[in-house]
Parts: structure tokens; sequence; C-alpha cells
């Protein structure tokens, strides 16, 4: 992006209107597409058998069974969605403060990632990697005398990411915004065998609002004692995103995750332009839900802000997007 405005004409010669004028010339001129390929499905993943239980703050979107998994990757498949991401609602009596759910190779998402590979061995499987869905307090890292301690669950996610390579997962992506981890699961990873196994890395990840109807999806929500304040970013700060970035490529980040999504447009580009990364955008629950609410309040066209928050992050330098409107985007695209 360059800094400065390109040398342009100046009116009567140059009027900007003319390329707009018609739906071929504004095809023409189009500087960003979407295409299906920059899309990953996020899904959440719970107990049970044909199950489709609705996230009420998300509209379209349900926890399904591990076999109800299997058939919506079935249908990323078919729509031509490079990746799914899955995200699980632990049972409440699973979590403790050690979080030790997340060590069991049989555990949710383990047994939904071998299902959904031997079902669909092409299609790209990405696993969370952090503790809040484990731990009885709902935080990312283990929590103790009030302080989620940063090496001890830095040990805890490399477990919880090798026991998710043994299950097939393509991509590892810690969420957790614990300092030293990239190094430390890319490092545990390589010790048992997985080189190939990718690390998309939240990096810059900020402490945010928007996060309440995912934390309601897999019911952490209520489990949540404080904030996240101490480990995730603080929405004010720019700089900082791009130091975190420096610091897990040297890790051995493969690509980078900026989180939210549309209220970090600026993080995003910045981020992109800095250190030429592969660049991916989460555009989170409330971002999804604010869409969604306005849109049955008849307050904005649903197809339309859907389509333009898409266009936004592309524009702002973003590869790929994690969205909870993947299947609904690519349907579109394909007609
Ligand atoms: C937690 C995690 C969160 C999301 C993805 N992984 C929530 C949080 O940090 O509390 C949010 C995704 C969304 O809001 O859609 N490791």
């Amino acid at each position: 992006m360059p800094n400065k405005p390109p040398l342009t004409g100046k009116f009567p010669l140059t009027r900007m209107r003319r390329n707009r004028g018609d739906d071929w010339g504004r095809r023409l001129v189009g500087e960003t597409r979407i295409s299906v390929d920059d899309l990953v499905w996020p899904l959440f993943v719970t107990e049970g058998n044909d199950v489709g239980e609705p996230v009420k703050s998300m509209p379209g979107v349900e926890r399904l069974s591990v076999d109800r998994i299997v058939k919506a990757a079935g249908q990323a498949v078919e729509l031509g969605i490079p990746a799914i991401a899955i995200f699980p609602n632990t049972d409440p009596k699973l979590k403790t403060s050690d979080a030790l759910e997340a060590f069991n190779p049989d555990n949710l998402v383990c047994r939904a990632v071998k299902a959904i590979k031997e079902a669909h061995s092409d299609l790209g499987v990405i696993c969370d990697v952090a503790l809040d869905p484990y731990n009885a307090d709902g935080h990312d890292g283990i929590v103790r005398d009030g302080k989620i301690l940063n090496d001890e669950t830095v040990a805890a996610l490399c477990r919880q990411a090798v026991v998710q390579a043994k299950a097939g997962c393509d991509i590892v992506a810690p969420s957790d915004m614990m300092d030293g981890r990239i190094k430390a699961i890319r490092e545990a990873l390589d010790k048992e065998g997985f080189q190939d196994v990718r690390i998309l890395s939240y990096a810059a990840k900020y402490a945010s609002a928007f996060y309440g109807p995912f934390r309601d999806a897999v019911g952490s929500g209520g489990a949540l004692k404080g904030d996240k304040k101490t480990y995730q970013m603080d929405p004010a700060n720019s700089d900082e995103a791009l130091r975190e970035v420096a610091m897990d490529i040297a890790e051995g980040a493969d690509m980078i995750m900026v989180k939210p999504g549309m209220p970090y447009l600026d993080i995003i580009g910045r981020i992109k332009t800095t250190f030429a990364m592969p660049t991916f955008a989460y555009q989170v629950s409330g971002e999804y839900a604010m869409i969604h609410s306005a849109a049955a309040n008849g307050w904005l066209d649903l197809d339309g802000a859907m389509m333009e928050s898409i266009i936004a992050f592309k524009r702002a330098g973003a590869d790929a997007v994690f969205t909870y409107f993947a299947p609904v985007i690519a349907k579109k695209i394909k007609q």
C-alpha cells in the first residue's frame, strides 16, 4: 500500500464515475475478489449421535455430533472450501483446573478429527490449541492463585498439540497468547515426527468483547472467571501486534492470524505489508451475530453485509478468512 496517493488526473478531464457507469465496467476494474479458496469454516462439535443443537446467539450455526460434523466436512469438500476449524463443546464434568481432558487422545476433538480425516482425507483440518474448552475456570491457560501461568501452560499446550497431531490434524492453531509457545510447540511436534503439521499462530489476538457468542457455543462463557486481559492484547495497540508477529515468525509460525476481524483491519494491513506472511483474519462470533441480528430486524441486508465484510478482509490484505458464513458464501460464489 503506497503512502502517497498515486498521481491522478484533474476534473473535468478525469471523471472517476466513468469507470463505475456499468456492471461490466465495474467488474473490469475491480481490485479484489473473494474465492472459495479463501474461506475457512469454523465448526462446533458436541457429544451424542445425530445431534444438531442450534447456538442461540449465532443463527444458522449448530453444535454438531461427530457423525454430523463428518457430514458438514463433506459439504465443505463439495463446496470447495479448503479447510475447517474444529472447536469442542466439552462436557462440564470433564473440565478440571489442570485441563487434563486436553491430553486425552480420545477426547471429542480427537474423535472428530479422526472421523473427518477418515472420510475426507483431502480436507484441511485445523485444531485450536488452548485450554479453555477443558479448563474449569474458562481460561486459555492454567490458573494458580488467580494468575494465568505462562510456562506451565506452554508445556500443556505442547502436549495438547501433539495429541491433536496424532489424531490427524493438519494445522494446529495456538489461540492462547502465551509467550514462547510457538517455538515450544514446533519443537514438540518435530520431536514426535510431525514436521509437516503446520502452525497457524493467533499472533495478534485481542481481549475482545466480540467473542461472547463463541463462549456460549463452546460453553466456556459461564465458566470464565474474570477476563483475558493479562494474555490477550489491548485493543488500543498496534505496534505491539507487529512485535508479537515478529516473535512468532522467528519461532517457526507458518501462518499468522489476526482476531477479531473487522474492527482490526488496520492490523491485518500492517502485518501483511510488514511481514509478507500468509495472513488470516477471523470474523469472530460477535461480528457474525451483529450482522445476523441487524438483518433479522430488517436493519441491513444480510447478503450485502456478509459479502462486503469478506471483501473488506481481502482488501485489507488477508489471504484467508475464518468465517461462520463460509458455506453460505461458497454457495453464493458457485451460483
Ligand atoms: C479460545 C478461543 C476463542 C475464540 C476462538 N478460540 C475465544 C476466547 O479467546 O475467549 C473466539 C472465536 C469467536 O468468537 O468466533 N481459545
